[in-house]
């Protein structure tokens, strides 16, 4: 692992040839004649956001896809956003992993995710008709479950109706419900369903059902138009036919890639805070958003991942609802929001803007086993004569440093801060660890000491050439925080 500061690396070669020097002890698996595999430690990665999502992974997978042979979403639907900057053109991805944009590349999206037939195909299309090539290269799979209209239906109706006031604020794509019908079963349609002789009477089965349910949950205003069976039945039998070719099993497909030594990135969707049994519940998604969806969702056992790279923001954002302790609702939270372009990528709405979080994120990397760590947008701090960490709650008089378990507690937390002196200048430019300010670098730094990770990439920029590799072979890692017994200092 990277695990130390030294010389700065220039380039993306010097760093990749020091991750292959990493990855390639590991020999690839060989079947032996008695027919079974031995797997060698497969170079595994992940990129995990460590706060409310929009942390620039689908920046750092675009890079890191130089050095992998597979990027896989495991989780997630169409809530996501994710933006690559390359050579001044701007890619919006949602579904598709942002591993596409490279030749030579499987992407793969797998029975963890949700899936909405029309807005993949239109991300397809969309690919496609600015010349890059997808067909050979996705797969998708056909045990993820499909998102229909009455997802959304649903979606809009209970958003609006949460027990405890505040909506969560959903993006409004059906996730939800999707889920909830993945686990609840009876009422779910899978990807592979599409293509047996049963979908149509399953589909007018399950809109009789939702249609009754609709009804119920009218509110004053009205609601939405009841459900037309066979005008949904022929819309998705249509859009079956168009994805047909990328579908496939994609469990089998990844298993044998592992077996056979293939690099693997997963790309992470949303962020660790709003994983739906560990983030700030029920401000959350719907599934596993932390490091703990990949095997789940991905059909790939966590031990064949041995590289999870923590994504952040140098601040924190957040776009709905639920408690934000750091967020700041005035001029910096502004300024914050306008030197980042603040706005989601889905569904354009304004990000709550805060400083940097070292109590939640200090919680999420180590929720999601991070190695080391991804600093994204630190260009956006320059300018701020001081800047604030927040390092411990305030709950109720009482001074903790362990995230709260419970949403109310966490809605009462006031943050306490460490200030730490800014810097004037524009890092834009900077390509070099050692060209940072010094007051830049005392933050990376700072951060990296408060999670207990180093911190080994750095990003100044929405382009794929502003970023920092940090060299770290030579010197000590950062140490692991210990232990803490007491859930308050
Ligand atoms: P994701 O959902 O985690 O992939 O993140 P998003 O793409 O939704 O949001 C990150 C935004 O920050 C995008 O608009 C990126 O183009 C932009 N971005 C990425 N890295 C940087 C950076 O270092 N500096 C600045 N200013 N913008 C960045
Ligand atoms: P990426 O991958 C930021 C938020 C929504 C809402 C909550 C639940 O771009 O980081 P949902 O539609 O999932 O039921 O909404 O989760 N949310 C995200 N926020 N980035 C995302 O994805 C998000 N995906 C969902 O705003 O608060
Ligand atoms: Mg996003």
């Amino acid at each position: 692992m990277l695990a130390s500061r030294g010389a700065e690396i220039h380039g993306l070669t010097g760093f990749f040839a020091i991750l292959d020097s990493v990855g390639r002890s590991h020999v690839r698996s060989l079947r032996d004649f008695t027919g079974s595999v031995r797997i060698s430690p497969v170079p595994g990665t992940c990129v995990i956001g460590l706060q409310w999502g929009d942390e620039a992974k689908g920046k750092l997978v675009d890079i890191l896809t130089e050095n992998h042979e597979i990027v896989v979403r495991y989780a997630g639907g169409s809530n996501a956003g994710h933006t690559v900057v390359s050579g001044g053109q701007t890619w919006k991805l949602s579904l598709i992993p942002s591993g596409i944009l490279r030749d030579g590349v499987a992407c793969v999206v797998t029975g963890g995710v949700v899936l909405d037939p029309a807005s993949v195909i239109g991300e397809i299309d969309g690919l496609e008709s600015r010349g890059v090539t997808v067909a050979g290269k996705l797969r998708i799979s056909d045990r993820a479950h499909v998102v229909f209209p009455w997802h959304v239906a649903e979606d809009r109706l209970l958003n609006a109706s949460v027990a405890g006031g505040e909506a969560i604020g959903t993006t409004g794509r059906g996730i939800g419900p999707c889920y909830r019908d993945k686990v609840g079963r009876a009422l779910a349609i899978r990807l592979g369903d599409l293509y047996r002789a049963d979908f149509r009477s399953k589909v007018e089965h399950i809109v009789g059902i939702k249609n009754r349910m609709l009804a119920a949950w009218q509110t004053a205003d009205g609601g939405p138009e009841p459900l037309d069976a066979a005008d949904i039945h022929a819309r998705y039998a249509a859009h079956a036919e168009r994805l047909r070719p990328f579908v496939t099993d994609t469990t089998a497909f990844l298993l044998d890639a592992v077996e056979a030594g293939s690099k693997l990135l997963f790309e992470g969707a949303q962020g660790a805070m709003l994983d739906i049994d560990h983030g700030t519940f029920p401000y959350v998604t719907s599934s596993n958003s932390s490091g703990l969806g990949v095997s789940s969702g991905s059909g790939v056992p966590g031990r064949w991942v041995n590289r999870v790279i923590g994504v952040v923001k140098a601040y924190s954002t957040r776009v709905g609802g639920g408690p934000l302790p750091t967020e700041q609702d005035n001029a910096t939270g502004q300024r914050l929001r306008d030197r980042g372009n603040e706005y989601g990528t889905v569904t354009r709405r304004p990000r709550r803007c805060g400083w940097f979080d070292a109590v939640a994120t200090r919680y999420t990397a180590r929720l999601s086993g991070v190695d080391e760590l991804a600093v994204m947008l630190l260009d956006v701090l320059g300018g701020f004569d001081a800047i604030n960490i927040c390092t411990a709650y305030e709950i109720d008089g009482r001074r903790v440093t362990q995230f709260p378990s419970h949403v109310d507690d966490l809605k009462r937390a006031v943050p306490v801060y460490e200030t730490l002196p800014g810097w004037p200048d524009e890092l834009t430019t900077v390509r070099d660890y050692d060209a940072l300010p010094a007051n830049a670098r005392r933050y990376l730094d700072r951060i990296g000491e408060l999670l207990g990770r180093p911190v080994s990439i750095v990003s100044v920029g929405p382009d794929r050439d502003q970023t920092i590799f940090i060299d770290r072979t030579g010197s000590a890692p950062c140490a692991m925080p210990k232990p803490r017994t007491p859930a308050t200092t």
